[in-house]
């Protein structure tokens, strides 16, 4: 069965489709012809609430039976109250360059804690009803931005394990850890023992 996936973030497309194991057909939007704005659907105050609603209003919108795979993910600051959040790809506005993101959060940080995580929601949409998948990646903010791989937050999120930043890793030891890699290989399972793909 042809997965679609809801997202029109490339660098989330790249990491997916890395991360997931051979087999396994991934349509996008533009080959589903599916035009509407999808970021309307992430209304919701948690991770959990927008993936569902991104996932089902794509499926809403196909004819045939189709799995949809969604992800909502953020950067959660504790220092910060949680900002940026569910917020994350919004956070000071979305045209706002992520280094000029990232020098606002380590003024703000200063002394405080430095403890933060990120967090993603998957959600697949199936023809018995939508199933989300919940994993985290642990860590600190960095004292200063480090790397250029990744996307996003990663220079500023410091792995103590690894002594570097996420955009200091490759894909393959990101995908790994990462609450991305982890989310999606408890979907993959569940495709597994429910669908047998
Ligand atoms: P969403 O499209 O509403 O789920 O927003 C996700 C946003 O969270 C991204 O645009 C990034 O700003 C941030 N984010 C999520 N995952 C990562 C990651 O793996 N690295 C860096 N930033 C991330």
């Amino acid at each position: 069965m042809e997965i679609v996936v809801a997202t029109r973030n490339a660098d989330k497309i790249r990491e997916i489709r890395a991360i997931l194991p051979g087999g396994f057909k991934l349509l996008s939007l533009d080959d589903i012809g599916f035009d509407l704005d999808l970021e309307a659907a992430e209304d919701g105050e948690s991770f959990e609430e927008n993936v569902i609603k991104k996932a089902e209003f794509v499926r809403s919108f196909l004819a045939y039976d189709c799995l949809v795979l969604a992800d909502d993910s953020g950067l959660v600051i504790d220092a910060l109250g949680g900002l940026p959040g569910v917020d994350s790809a919004n956070f000071m506005g979305r045209d706002t360059p992520y280094k000029v993101r990232h020098e606002w959060i380590l003024a703000q940080i200063g002394a405080l804690g430095r403890s933060a995580r990120f967090v993603c929601v998957m959600a697949l949409a199936t023809p018995a009803g939508t199933r989300t998948f919940h994993a985290t990646m642990e860590g600190k903010i960095a004292e200063k931005p480090a790397g250029d791989g990744g996307f996003g937050y990663d220079p500023i999120f410091y792995l103590p394990e690894f002594g570097k930043t996420a955009a200091q890793l490759s894909m393959e030891q990101k995908n790994k850890i990462s609450h991305r890699g982890k989310a999606l290989l408890k979907a993959v399972d569940y495709l597994h023992e429910n669908f047998g793909i």
